[in-house]
């Protein structure tokens, strides 16, 4: 907030603008809450309360559409972001187990992020590398042919 040329108004600008550009429309949530989440990466609960006031919406139905598409993110993104690959060619070939292990030595769920800050981990429906099955990324970097004890090996290095 300190550093913002606008005595740190700029986000609630940005958004208000987005709001305006839906206003009176129906349907309009997904779109707003994807160009909601581009502002800072995530949704805060402040956004989702400012976006549920101005449609007149209640919390509760916004903040449910928000957790229920992964598309969408409720707190900042960690450090080091990992998606791990849950389509078809990856999912016969073990991929749950990959996500699992994921979870287990992160301790956190699909979605979060850990709480030191830094993994978060998202479930993405293929990353493009479908003949590495089972596959993941850490940042820019894929992973493929995984297994679970290759997932503790990899995540030790980070
Ligand atoms: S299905 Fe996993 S990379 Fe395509």
């Amino acid at each position: 907030m300190g550093n913002c040329c606008c005595g740190g108004n700029c986000q609630d600008a940005r958004l208000k603008e987005i709001l305006e550009q839906y206003k009176g429309m129906d349907g309009v949530l997904i779109p707003v809450l994807q160009k909601a989440q581009e502002l800072q990466g995530y949704l805060p609960e402040k956004t989702l309360r400012t976006i549920a006031d101005y449609f007149d919406m209640p919390y509760s139905e916004v903040y449910g559409v928000a957790t229920f598409y992964a598309q969408f993110r409720l707190i900042p993104s960690g450090q080091n972001v990992i998606k791990v690959c849950t389509g078809t060619a990856c999912h016969v070939r073990g991929g749950q187990k990959i996500l699992d292990r994921v979870c287990s030595e992160l301790n956190i769920k699909p979605g979060e992020t850990s709480a030191d800050g830094k993994f978060s981990l998202e479930p993405v429906a293929c990353l493009g590398a479908c003949g590495l099955a089972p596959v993941m990324m850490i940042n820019d970097s894929t992973f493929g042919r995984l297994t679970p004890a290759k997932v503790s090996e990899i995540l030790a290095k980070y």
